[in-house]
This record gives C-alpha cells, sequence and structure tokens, in this order.
C-alpha cells in the first residue's frame, strides 16, 4: 500500500500495536506523528529501526486525556506537513480489578484514556480530514464483544469506542469513512503486564488459531482501513482475533 504524501497520527506509537502500525505506515511511504506519554526513548529507537523507510517520523509527546496537550500535538504535526490524512486512536490502558473494588480514580483513569482521548482526538482532527476526505481508525477489543470478568472499565470503554465510531461513522459520511478494529489477544507490553497479574489467567485455550496475534497481524487490519482498498469500509468493526470471538 502507498501513503507517499499522506500524513498519519497515531496515538500511543511507540509500543505495541502502535509501534507495529507506525512502521507499517513509515515503509509505505508516509509521514508519520508517532504520540506517547513518556517514552521518549523508545520513539528515538523506533526511529533509529525506520531510518531506512521511505516515509518520515515527528515526535508527539502528548496525554490524549487533556484536549490541550492533543491540539499542541496536532498542530505540531500540522506546521511540519500542513495537512492529516489519517488518525489512527490506539493509545490504551488496561485494569484487571473485581468490579466492587474499582476506585472512581481508576475507572476515570481507565475510561479517560479509552474513550474519551478518542472523542478529544477526533474532534480536534476531523476539521482537518473534512479537507482530505481522510479517515479514522479506532482500535476497540474483542472483548468490548465478549465482555470478562475484572475488565469492566476496559470493556465499558471498548464498548463505547464501537458505538462512537458507528456514529462518527453516520455524521462525517460519505467525506470521512470511519471505522475501528476489535483484536484479540495480541503480544504486547499490555498483554504481557496483564498476564503477571498475579492470579489473572491468560491462555490460548479459548482461541481457535492456538496462539496470540502478533502486533503486525492487526497493524495490517488498520493500514488497511486506511486505505483506498478500503473505500467502502464506513463505520465498520474489523476483528483480527484468531477465531475467539466470532459474529
Ligand atoms: N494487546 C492486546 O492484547 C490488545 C487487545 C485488544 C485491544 N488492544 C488495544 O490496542 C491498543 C494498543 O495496545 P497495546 O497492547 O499495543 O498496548 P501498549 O501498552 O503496548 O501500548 C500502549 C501505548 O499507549 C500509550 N499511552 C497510554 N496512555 C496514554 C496517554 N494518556 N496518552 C498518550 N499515550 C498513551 C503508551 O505510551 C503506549 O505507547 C490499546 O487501545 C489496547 O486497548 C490491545
Amino acid at each position: 500500500m502507498n501513503f507517499k504524501g499522506k500524513t498519519i497520527l497515531v496515538t500511543g506509537g511507540t509500543s505495541g500495536i502502535g509501534k507495529a502500525t507506525v512502521s507499517l505506515f513509515t515503509q509505505a511511504g508516509a509521514t508519520v506523528g508517532v504520540n506517547h506519554i513518556g517514552q521518549h526513548e523508545a520513539f528515538i529507537e523506533l526511529e533509529r529501526e525506520l531510518s531506512e523507510a521511505p516515509g518520515k517520523l515527528i515526535e508527539l509527546e502528548a496525554n490524549v486525556t487533556d484536549a490541550g496537550q492533543v491540539r499542541v500535538a496536532l498542530d505540531t504535526l500540522l506546521s511540519a506537513t500542513n495537512r492529516l490524512d489519517v488518525l489512527v486512536n490506539n493509545a490504551g490502558v488496561s485494569l484487571i480489578k473485581p468490579f466492587l473494588e474499582i476506585t472512581e480514580d481508576e475507572w476515570d483513569h481507565i475510561v479517560d484514556t479509552d474513550l474519551k482521548s478518542v472523542f478529544l482526538c477526533c474532534q480536534a482532527a476531523i476539521p482537518e480530514l473534512l479537507k482530505t476526505r481522510g479517515t479514522i481508525v479506532n482500535i476497540a477489543s474483542e472483548l468490548a464483544i465478549s465482555g470478562r470478568a475484572k475488565f469492566a472499565p476496559y470493556t465499558a470503554a471498548k464498548g463505547g469506542i464501537i458505538s462512537l465510531t458507528r456514529s462518527l461513522a453516520r455524521e462525517f459520511a460519505p467525506t470521512i469513512r470511519v471505522n475501528a478494529v476489535a483484536p484479540g489477544p495480541t503480544s504486547t507490553p499490555m498483554l504481557a503486564a496483564e498476564a503477571a497479574v498475579p492470579g489473572h489467567n491468560e491462555s490460548t485455550a479459548d482461541i481457535p488459531l492456538g496462539r496470540y496475534a502478533d502486533p503486525v497481524e492487526i497493524a495490517t487490519s488498520i493500514v488497511f482501513l486506511a486505505s483506498e482498498h478500503a473505500g467502502y469500509f464506513c463505520g465498520d468493526i474489523l476483528s483480527p482475533n484468531g477465531g475467539a470471538v466470532m459474529r
């Protein structure tokens, strides 16, 4: 796929699925705004890894739960490229905790990072995407469909992303296509941190393909939805999940 001359913004782009997505877009020739929070070293390493790629990276450190920081990050990217073609809302955090023990601050942290951030980034980016007839790809989760014990705020936020995706798809079609990817368990630092939680049972037993996804297998769905090849996808939820959730 060719993204030469295109500008992409990937939130949470220095780790896991976001990093693989940045890598594919950069190899396809795009200028990629790489958002992260507190991962400057990881950005420098990624820039080094991609130094031979035809595209280019622009570092955008910002907390995506803060409207002012989102604005500054987008303005930094626009001052370099003067356009925005694709927004990938990927930044996210998870929490494994019994529902009755979740504090209000924990609920707000998860829902703000996973869902409010999508509202803030979309509201900032859509005026630019209207100019370029651009596209948005939001990252939900298969858990939004299946639900999971001890994941209440995370699954609620991811379900919200699916609903928000469909509402924005209807509101901004045909100018902007809005779609989502709902991955199954993927080998990233987030999954490793979850697996390390005492008492948490993370296993491939219920996955028909019998393994976790590699981040690049999720990134290919994201890049596909952002590409002209997905020109008839609108409000859709692509679900690379190894068969764990079939619908
Ligand atoms: N790994 C999985 O199994 C899996 C499955 C389904 C969905 N997802 C979703 O995919 C996305 C990426 O997950 P991952 O596994 O690659 O996670 P990860 O922990 O490897 O990366 C998350 C990224 O988000 C960034 N981030 C977190 N909070 C932020 C904030 N407030 N502002 C800006 N950036 C912030 C981090 O800096 C990091 O770059 C998330 O939305 C996650 O919920 C992951």
